[in-house]
């Protein structure tokens, strides 16, 4: 697919739409189940809206690309931890709209809300193996930093506001 292919846009959503949330996430926890840490198996069930509804509450970004009609991407941003810092999470893109940057855009939509609210920098946790993902955030300017991270993993962070 090539970057002008299609045309995405970025939806934001509340816990009303938990079920749209849920689908996506439920596509990419099976999907790419290595670069996550939540799983599949605690976010399966037909009796979860209540924890579907808090996800969706207590993590106050959560958006959604869209395309053709059609939920092609998601992440989230947290609030803002003691530091300033907002942390980007449970980024994904569906395979089939991989390379065109949706990813891009979402990162960017994360990055836009936290300098709005004020936030010192955006961080994240990434697997040192996953090169998309890496080469994505440092495209958009995010930097390792020497914050410990999980096995396997490596912290990332952009500095706001960016000048
Ligand atoms: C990481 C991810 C979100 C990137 O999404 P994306 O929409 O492809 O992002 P972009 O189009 O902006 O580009 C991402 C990189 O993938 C590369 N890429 C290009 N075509 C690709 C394809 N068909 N499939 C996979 N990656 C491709 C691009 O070269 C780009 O790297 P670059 O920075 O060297 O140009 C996506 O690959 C994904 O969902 N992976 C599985 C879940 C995941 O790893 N989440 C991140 C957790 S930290």
């Amino acid at each position: 697919m090539h970057r002008d292919d299609q045309a995405v846009a970025v939806r934001r959503l509340g816990a009303d739409d938990w079920q749209l949330w849920r689908d996506v996430r439920l596509r990419a926890l099976s999907e790419a189940p290595y670069a996550f840490g939540s799983t599949l198996a605690y976010w399966q069930g037909s009796d979860l809206e209540e924890r579907w509804r808090g996800r969706l509450t207590d993590v106050p970004l959560n958006l959604v690309a869209v395309a053709s009609d059609s939920a092609v991407g998601q992440v989230s941003g947290t609030s803002l931890d003691a530091d300033g810092r907002v942390e980007l999470i449970s980024m994904w893109v569906d395979p089939a709209s991989r390379g065109a940057g949706v990813g891009e855009a979402l990162v960017q939509a994360v990055v836009d809300w936290a300098e709005a609210g004020g936030a010192t920098a955006v961080v994240l946790s990434v697997k040192e193996a996953n090169a998309p993902a890496v080469g994505l955030y440092a495209r958009v300017g995010f930097r390792v930093t020497v914050e410990p991270a999980d096995e396997g993993e490596m912290r990332m962070q952009l500095e706001l506001p960016l000048s």
